[in-house]
């Protein structure tokens, strides 16, 4: 045991706290982020007034005060680094030839839906980007589509934000400026975006590691999860994407993050390879 030092994590309390962490969402800490806990978590402990993170343990699992801290905890080991038009030539794949297949595929089978789900979409930058791309590629026909854009995360102080819609230039940082100029209003040097946008997107508190939650999401023509099963194990990999798989429809699309991988993970899907990256397909 580590005694002596509060703002060092010991052996055991790092395992318990790991494996909590672990059981509610899925993220797994491995032993050397570790100081990624002690870290993040030194200013709760402070808050609270507690000594230690045993203490902050029992804190979590027995006392009262445990349902608020929880998000709160979340809050914390959440990693939420996002930006708009992020990784752009995987975002030209999807402009340029994902969408306009599955529009036409819904357009031919005569029903004129498109959903689909931003999973892990941090302070929205993710969904209101995949909002602009489905405007500049229905343009006038986007009145008669029926586009529904799900939005969701674990953390429900960065959707607080999403929902909010403002951002700084630095969001914007990889964003064409005319797409600047037509989808946003600067006021003050910050960036709001356009109401009708918004009206695309529906903002919802969704933890992946919950399948009774994962079952309410409607069925899906395209999924984003980008950047997100990196924080995970395999097996919680595996739930998440058999969950994907199960939600999306047949022909469906999914994306992952470039530095994200379903080998070893899934063999389901069908990749498809372009030069913006690889996307993965639900087969028909
Ligand atoms: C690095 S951000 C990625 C944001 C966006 N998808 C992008 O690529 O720019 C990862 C997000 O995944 C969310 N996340 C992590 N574990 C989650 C879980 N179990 N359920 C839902 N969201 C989760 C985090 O809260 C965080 O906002």
């Amino acid at each position: 045991m580590n005694i002596g030092d509060p703002g060092r994590i010991a052996e055991d309390d790092f395992s318990r706290l790991r494996d909590f962490i672990y059981a509610q969402c899925g993220i797994y800490i491995p032993d050397n982020r570790r100081y990624l806990l002690e870290n993040r978590l030194a200013n709760r402990l402070k808050t609270l007034n507690l000594k230690g993170f045993g203490e902050y343990f029992f804190y979590l699992k027995y006392d009262h005060g445990h349902r608020q801290e929880l998000p709160r905890l979340f809050e914390v080991i959440t990693t939420n680094e996002t930006s708009f038009f992020r990784n752009t030539s995987q975002l030209k794949v999807f402009q340029e030839r994902i969408l306009p297949g599955i529009l036409e595929k819904n357009r031919k089978s005569g029903c004129k839906n498109l959903h689909i789900w931003s999973a892990g979409c941090s302070t929205g930058e993710e969904p209101y980007t995949l909002a602009i791309i489905v405007r500049e590629v229905l343009k006038l026909e986007l009145p008669a589509w029926n586009v529904r854009i799900t939005a969701n995360d674990l953390s429900e102080s960065v959707l607080g934000a999403a929902r909010r819609g403002v951002y700084s230039d630095y969001s914007l940082r990889t964003t064409p400026k005319d797409i600047v100029k037509k989808y946003f209003i600067e006021e003050a040097g910050r960036f709001k975006i356009h109401q009708d946008l918004k009206s695309l997107v529906t903002f919802g508190q969704l933890n992946l590691n919950d399948r009774m939650q994962l079952k309410m999401v409607p069925r899906s023509d395209i999924i984003f999860c980008r950047n997100v099963i990196i924080y995970f194990d395999d097996a919680m990999k595996k739930r998440t994407l058999s969950a994907f798989y199960d939600n999306l429809v047949p022909g469906g699309a999914l994306f992952i993050g470039h530095s994200e991988s379903l080998h070893h993970i899934s063999r389901t899907f069908k990749p498809t390879h372009h030069p913006g990256g690889i996307v993965y397909f639900k087969e028909e």
